[in-house]
């Protein structure tokens, strides 16, 4: 291949590298679904103890922490007691110095599932805490689905919405769901018969041009939850959420707190070694005149 070949190649190969590249980024962003602002406190130790209590009872079974130890997290989480944890968080029978594994096999889970449930200790670095927390909120009632449910921050997500119970059923507003009788949907929900419970008014559906049969809606930007369907109020089910992910924050980077704490020395000792060095450096130089003193040129005897 000529030269001049080679550079007209590797224009087209490099035009090729960024319409790839752009594809991906595109394919990333899931959801068009505007965030809820979320601010982590990692000093909030109470938050971060029932974000732990949640995840155990919660997530574990199905998502491991698989870098992390449950004596590290106890102690970094206010030094909670052994006994305590071995009673109330450690359900696999691990040791305490054990790393915080689900006890599922990734096989079960990839046929259960469809996807196998991703370890989420760094999923916070990954995503974000906010993103976290409202995938947490986001769940609703769609019947297409297999579990029932569906995501608006990971639309088609193949997570079943463990927090139901808490929460109680959310329902895209755009639709007008009106629940017939709230005591029978969770047994209901659980056989995956949603049709019949749920009716749906002045539902608003498009046709696709090439599959007629094949419904599609358009994506409703609200959701409401139907009012004490859950244990939790509303308010209470947004701090769950933020608990959740604040505790996952903490799990991406536990020295995070300790490192910024010592950030705060650092700069200290930088600005007082800084002052000192400026002392030091005066002193030397106090006795040292100005203008380097006038010397005998030997051969002129000019000054
Ligand atoms: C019954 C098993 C199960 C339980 C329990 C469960 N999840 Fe999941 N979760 C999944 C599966 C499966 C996926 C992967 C879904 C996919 O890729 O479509 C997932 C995905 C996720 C993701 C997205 C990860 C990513 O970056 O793609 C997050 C975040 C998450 N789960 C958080 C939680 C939290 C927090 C809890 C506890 C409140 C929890 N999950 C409980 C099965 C579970």
């Amino acid at each position: 291949m000529s030269r001049f070949e080679f550079v007209k190649w590797s224009k087209y190969f490099g035009g090729f590298v960024v319409v790839v590249l752009g594809l991906s980024l595109w394919g990333a962003s899931d959801s068009d679904w505007e965030l809820e602002s979320m601010k982590p406190n990692l000093r909030d130790k109470d938050s971060l103890q029932r974000g732990l209590g949640l995840y155990v009872n919660f997530c574990l079974g199905c998502h491991s922490l698989q870098y992390r130890r449950y004596e590290r997290t106890a102690k970094d989480l206010g030094d909670i007691p052994k006994d305590l944890m071995l009673e109330n968080v450690i359900f696999t029978g691990q040791p305490i110095g054990g790393y915080m594994k689900s006890s599922m096999s990734k096989e079960d889970a990839k046929n259960w599932f469809g996807a196998a449930p991703p370890d989420l200790t760094m999923v916070t670095r990954v995503r974000s805490p906010k993103w976290v927390y409202n995938f947490l909120k986001t769940f609703y009632i769609d019947d297409n689905r297999p579990f029932g449910v569906n995501n608006k921050v990971f639309p088609n997500v193949g997570m079943p919405h463990v927090l139901l119970p808490l929460q109680g059923f959310a329902v895209e507003d755009c639709f007008g769901y009106e629940a017939v009788d709230l005591l029978e949907l969770e047994s209901i929900l659980r056989e995956k018969k949603l049709e019949g419970i749920l009716t749906r008014t002045d539902r608003e559906t498009t046709f696709e041009p090439l599959d007629p049969s094949k419904l599609r809606e358009p994506n409703c930007p609200e959701l409401t939850t139907i009012p004490e369907s859950g244990l939790y109020n509303e308010e209470q089910f947004d701090q769950a959420a933020y608990d959740l992910a604040n505790f996952l924050h903490y799990m991406g980077d536990p020295s995070r707190e300790i490192r910024m704490s010592m950030g705060g020395y650092v700069i200290g000792f930088l600005v007082i070694l800084t002052i000192l060095a400026y002392l030091l450096k005066r002193e030397y130089w106090k006795n040292v005149p100005k203008s380097p003193p006038r010397v005998r040129n030997e051969h002129t005897s000019e000054l």
